[in-house]
Order: C-alpha cells, then sequence, then structure tokens
C-alpha cells in the first residue's frame, strides 16, 4: 500500500460504531503492516471532552483478534497502534475546532515534510446522518488536503442515508454540493463480506453458472437473513428505521445486485456498478400479497420502544425483476431479528429435472447455497444414486466450507476491506448514488404503507422462525423445502 502522508480522521470517536467497527478494523490493518508507514497518523474527533489517553483506553477494550476472539495478545501491537491516534474534542458546527483539528493534521504533515500530492485525508463518519450536512460543510470549509496536485480528501459515510426516497435524494444533494462522488465512499458492510465479494468470481469465472443462471433453470432465489438476538438496547433508532430500512434496502438489495446482474464490461467499479443499477431499476412494484411482516412479542418492553409501535422486526418479501433474465423468477427476500438462529445465506433452487425417471422429484431439487455467515460456505444439493444394492436415489451435496478447505486463513472483517479500499481509492464496494436512488425507489411505497399504519406486522414468538404466514408466502413464490442437508 502506497501512503504518502495519510491522515484517518474518525468523526463520532468515542461512539459505539466507532470503538466496535472502526478502531478495530483499523488496528487489523495496522497488525497487518498496512498503516505502518511512519506518515500514517489517526485523529479522533467528538463532542466528549477527554484526553487521549482516555479515548486511547476506551478504544483498548476492543482491539480484539478477529470475529469475537479473545482480547489481542500481542499489546505491544496495541500500544503502538494506540500511539498514533490524538484527539480533538468539539461539537459538530464548532468552526474553531475544526480549525483546530486542521491545524493539528497539518501540524502532523508538515512533520513529514510532505511533498505536494502526498497529502491524503480520510474522513471517516462514524456519526448520525442528522449530523452529515453540517460535519460536511466544516470539513469542506476548514479540513480539505491543501495540496492539490494528486493528493485527496475522501469521506465516508455510513448507513442510514435517509429514511425514504425524498430523505435520501435531500442528503445526497446537500454531500454532492460539497463533495464529488469521487470522494464520497457510503459504506454497506455487506459489501466487504468474504462470500458477498465471491459472487462475481462464483457467477463469471465458471462455466457451470454460465448456462443455467435464468429463468429458464432457475425456479426461485431466495436471499435470507437471521438474528437470534432482538434490538438488544438499540430499540430507539431501530423503531425509527424497522427490518425494511434497516437490513432491506441496503445488505439484501446489494447482494440481490450481484446475484442477479449481467456480466459487467470489466471489474471497473463503475461498470460493475453500472450493472447493478440496471437491476435495480427493473424490480417491479412490490405487491402488498408479496408482503409478511412481523413484530416478534416482547419488542415493546424495550423502554425505548412506544407502546404503540408499528414497526416490524421480520419480513418476507417477493421481489420480481422485469428483465430478460429473471421474468417470472421470484427472488425472496427475508429478515428478522429474535429468530431461531443466526444466517445469512443466499439459496437458488432449480427447477425439477424433466422427465423424471428416477422419482426423485419427491426427494428435493437441486439447489445452490451461499451461506455467507457464520462458517463461510457454499455447498450444492444433488441427487445421487445411494450406495448399495439398490438403484435407489438420495439428495447428497458437493460442499465446500471455509472452515475446512481453508484451515488457517483468516477471513478479514469487512471494515478491514473496506477501509482498505478507501484509501486505495477502490469504490467497487461503495455504493454509487444512482443506486442509493433505485434502491429507495423499490421500497419507499412499501415503508409507507407501513408508516401510514396500512400494513401491520403479525406477532411472532422471539426464537421462532417468524410468523407462518411467512411460509405460506414462501411456498406460494414456489420455493419447496428439500430434505437431506
Ligand atoms: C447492521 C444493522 O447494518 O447490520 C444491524 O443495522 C444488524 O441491525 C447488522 O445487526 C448485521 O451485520 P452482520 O455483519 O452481523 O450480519
Amino acid at each position: 500500500l502506497e501512503t504518502g502522508c495519510l491522515s484517518i480522521i474518525v468523526l463520532g470517536a468515542s461512539g459505539d460504531l466507532a470503538k466496535k467497527k472502526t478502531f478495530p478494523a483499523l488496528f487489523n490493518l495496522y497488525r497487518q503492516g498496512f498503516l505502518q508507514s511512519s506518515g500514517v497518523h489517526i485523529f479522533g474527533y467528538a463532542r466528549t471532552k477527554i484526553s487521549d489517553d482516555e479515548l486511547r483506553a476506551r478504544i483498548r477494550g476492543y482491539l480484539v483478534h478477529g470475529k469475537g476472539g479473545p482480547p489481542h495478545t500481542h499489546s505491544e501491537d496495541v500500544s503502538k497502534f494506540l500511539q498514533l491516534i490524538k484527539y480533538v474534542s468539539g461539537s459538530y458546527d464548532a468552526e474553531d475546532r475544526f480549525r483546530l483539528l486542521d491545524k493539528e493534521i497539518s501540524k502532523h504533515e508538515i512533520s513529514k515534510n510532505i511533498q505536494e500530492g502526498s497529502s491524503q485525508r480520510l474522513f471517516y463518519l462514524a456519526l448520525p446522518p442528522l449530523v452529515y450536512p453540517t460535519v460536511c460543510k466544516m470539513i469542506r470549509r476548514f479540513c480539505m488536503n491543501k495540496y492539490n496536485h494528486g493528493g485527496w480528501t475522501r469521506i465516508v459515510v455510513e448507513k442510514p442515508f435517509g429514511k425514504d426516497l425524498e430523505s435520501a435524494e435531500k442528503l445526497s444533494t446537500q454531500l454532492g454540493d460539497l463533495f464529488d462522488e469521487s470522494q464520497l465512499y457510503r459504506i454497506d458492510h455487506y459489501l466487504g463480506k468474504e462470500l458477498v465479494q465471491n459472487l462475481l468470481v462464483l457467477r463469471f469465472a465458471n462455466r457451470f453458472f454460465l448456462p443455467l443462471w435464468n429463468r429458464d433453470n432457475i425456479d426461485n432465489i431466495q436471499i435470507v437473513f437471521r438474528e437470534d438476538f432482538g434490538t438488544e438496547g438499540r430499540g430507539g433508532y431501530f423503531d425509527e428505521y424497522g427490518i425494511i430500512r434497516d437490513i432491506f434496502q441496503n445488505h439484501l438489495l446489494q447482494v440481490l445486485c450481484l446475484v442477479a446482474m449481467e456480466k459487467p464490461v470489466s471489474l471497473r467499479p463503475e461498470h460493475i456498478r453500472d450493472e447493478k443499477v440496471k437491476v435495480l431499476q427493473s424490480v417491479l412494484p412490490i405487491k402488498s400479497e408479496e408482503v409478511v411482516l412481523g413484530q416478534y412479542e416482547g419488542y415493546r418492553d424495550d423502554p425505548t420502544v412506544p407502546d404503540s409501535s408499528n414497526t416490524p422486526t421480520f419480513a418476507t418479501v417477493v421481489l420480481r425483476i422485469d428483465n430478460e433474465r429473471w421474468e417470472g423468477v421470484p427472488f425472496i427476500l427475508k429478515a428478522g431479528k429474535a429468530l431461531n438462529s443466526r444466517k445469512a445465506e443466499i439459496r437458488v433452487q432449480f427447477k425439477d429435472v424433466p422427465g423424471d425417471i428416477f422419482r426423485c422429484k419427491r426427494q428435493g431439487r437441486n439447489e445452490f447455497v451461499i451461506r455467507l455467515q457464520p462458517s463461510e460456505a457454499m455447498y450444492m444439493k444433488l441427487t445421487v444414486k445411494q450406495p448399495g444394492l439398490e438403484m435407489s436415489t438420495i439428495l447428497s451435496e458437493l460442499d465446500l466450507s471455509y472452515g475446512q478447505r481453508y484451515q488457517g486463513v483468516t477471513i478479514p472483517e469487512a471494515y478491514e476491506r473496506l477501509i482498505l479500499d478507501t484509501i486505495r481509492g477502490d469504490q467497487q464496494h461503495f455504493v454509487r448514488r444512482d443506486e442509493l436512488k433505485a434502491a429507495w425507489e423499490i421500497f419507499t411505497p412499501l415503508l409507507h404503507r407501513i408508516d401510514d399504519g396500512e400494513l401491520k406486522p403479525l406477532p411472532y414468538k422471539p426464537g421462532s422462525r417468524g410468523p407462518v404466514e411467512a411460509d405460506v408466502l414462501l411456498s406460494k413464490a414456489g420455493y419447496r423445502q428439500t430434505h437431506g442437508y
């Protein structure tokens, strides 16, 4: 990684997201040698009035090794990393504090004797979107990279980008007035997951899939996200958004794009994103009868959730893509909190074999499953002869479980990759403005019907599969449960 003089500025440095995701990801990059050049410096900015050391102490506890592992034992690395961090406190509209922040960054740049063109400033907004416009204005006015010949200033923002089409467009315009699209990195952390990144390779580098990946061969596709815990202290935030804004509009739609898109002209970010936008624009309006909403019992017991909340914590929605490849193939999107398991997977179910001489229809169909988490894996369910004297068949599987196949390989956290991409200036795994707009266009009418109380969530028991009505919708859409795996 070639960095000149790189300053990473985390705004909202004392908040949850920064502590749990941003700083640990930066630390993991550091440990792998990416941020170790003497030109790299990290700045934290937030309202809390604390010293550098107090911020470092707060972060230290979160620097764990890998996903949820034991606290990191390389304490020397931890200490060296923490020494890179300086802190400036101030409110998000305080001109003098942003001037001070700029002074601190410049001091660091000057001390490194930077050459023109090597000043790089990465602003990571680990903040609620409400303050994005104000903070971006401050950055624009006081903290831009001063060396215009080849250096850069980039802004990373986190969802939620708005609450519906109108508010998202407003936010996009506000940020677009301040920064060029090439400077804005809208994170959807699902795009940083290993098996999500694998989708393009799988689809376009394997002869197996090319001729089969269409309406002639595929019966239905499911994209599923389940969590086995509820809103856990985030009730206040969640209730304003609900599962459709929290998971469908971003994570599930991004996965859908990669599953459904046409082959891009090349791997250039613009070519890939052009194809994704086309998929989103081809999605037909959602029909109310192809939606099931749920809310787990006990959700409203959270003191931060209003007693009358109509917010769904679960949904199953059928999307239909009106193009040559996918007409007639339902894409069943399903996500929920407080369900019976934690899992995210894509299930591609193929049509029955015509002329079923083995009578294997009863056993189930060919299915290709990509498990994004936990335990990354992909497997293909296929019918084979049951070993033995009889000529009978059984549904078995070809299984590629990453834990077994790639033993000892650490799969990087989504945030690590995405921050690295930002430093490298690669926008492939970030959401472009027109993509965001097209995604909101799909869900906004449904969201307004929910917000108006026209559609109501059905109750379901925490720890269950969600409302049974969702399973009914699933089978109506053509999904057939297979046995075996
Ligand atoms: C976030 C949502 O974007 O994704 C959370 O706001 C959700 O509600 C989380 O829990 C899930 O991420 P992951 O990586 O654990 O699947």
